[in-house]
């Protein structure tokens, strides 16, 4: 059964880089099918060139950003159109298999995709470098789910990263309503509630009942936008084709 990867991104200095590790990642796990979601108007290039050389399965999807979200001062809601747009690829495309929301970002150990894979409802494992407390993860006693550590709980029902869990399509497909809102730190927590009815108890501990860290939310530094090529000097020369 395929594993779909819905893959938020946009433009910015680190976008290849980010894509590309992410892509070596998904070339060690078998049976991925990535869906890569700009949040741009149109696809970049250099994304388009990634994605053919990886020979992994792929889309490569557009959902821009709402403009009234884009204005907004403070937090925004990222990555939320292009998850939409996956979970309608996946309405439309897929009927059985598992999906993961995995950000471009990200750190994931190649053992988390094999575990993925038995999701029958939602999974759920820890996730490290995240939140004050270094770790968000649902609670393990005795085998049996007792709650969430997360540093934000925000009265949410499903305090947990975007990185920490997993749903079976057929799942989705149940539950034809199910969509993420446009609510900065309540994504997640929306989402899971729209796969209503679903309740904490039902969540499949993964991850030696998550006693493993096999996704960390990593951040990368922000680079500045380059300097502009002064195209006239450097004619002819391999930096035209370096900063296109
Ligand atoms: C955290 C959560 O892990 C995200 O899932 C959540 O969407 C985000 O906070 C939020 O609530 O805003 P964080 O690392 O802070 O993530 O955010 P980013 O990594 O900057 O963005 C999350 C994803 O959305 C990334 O895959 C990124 O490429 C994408 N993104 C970001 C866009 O598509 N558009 C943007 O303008 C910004
Ligand atoms: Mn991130």
């Amino acid at each position: 059964n395929p594993l779909y990867v819905i893959t938020p991104t946009y433009r910015r200095p680190e976008q290849v880089p980010e894509l590309t590790r992410m892509a070596h990642t998904l070339m060690l796990v078998k049976n991925v099918h990535w869906l890569v979601i700009e949040d741009a108007h149109t696809p970049t290039q250099q994304v388009t060139d990634l994605l053919q050389r990886t020979g992994l399965k792929y889309e490569h999807l557009v959902a821009p950003m709402p403009e009234q979200y884009k204005k907004k001062n403070g937090a925004k809601p990222r990555g939320v159109s292009n998850r939409n747009r996956g979970l309608q690829w996946i309405r439309a495309n897929a009927t059985s298999g598992v999906f993961y929301f995995a950000d471009d970002d990200n750190t994931y150990d190649i053992k988390l995709f094999d575990e993925i894979r038995t999701t029958r409802k939602v999974s759920m494992w820890p996730v490290g470098l995240c939140t004050k407390f270094g770790l968000s993860t649902p609670i393990v006693k005795n085998g049996k789910f007792i709650g969430f550590y997360d540093g934000w709980m925000a009265g949410r029902k499903f305090p947990v990263d975007m990185a920490g869990f997993a749903v079976s399509v057929k799942f989705l497909l149940e539950r034809p309503k199910a969509s993420m809102p446009f609510r900065p730190g309540y994504e997640e927590d929306g989402f899971l509630k729209s796969l209503a009815p679903f309740n904490p108890s039902e969540i499949e501990l993964l991850a030696d009942n998550c006693s493993q860290v096999l996704a960390w939310h990593t951040q990368t530094k922000k680079n500045e936008p380059s300097a502009a090529l002064d195209k006239e000097k450097y004619a002819s020369t391999n930096l035209i084709k370096l900063k296109q």
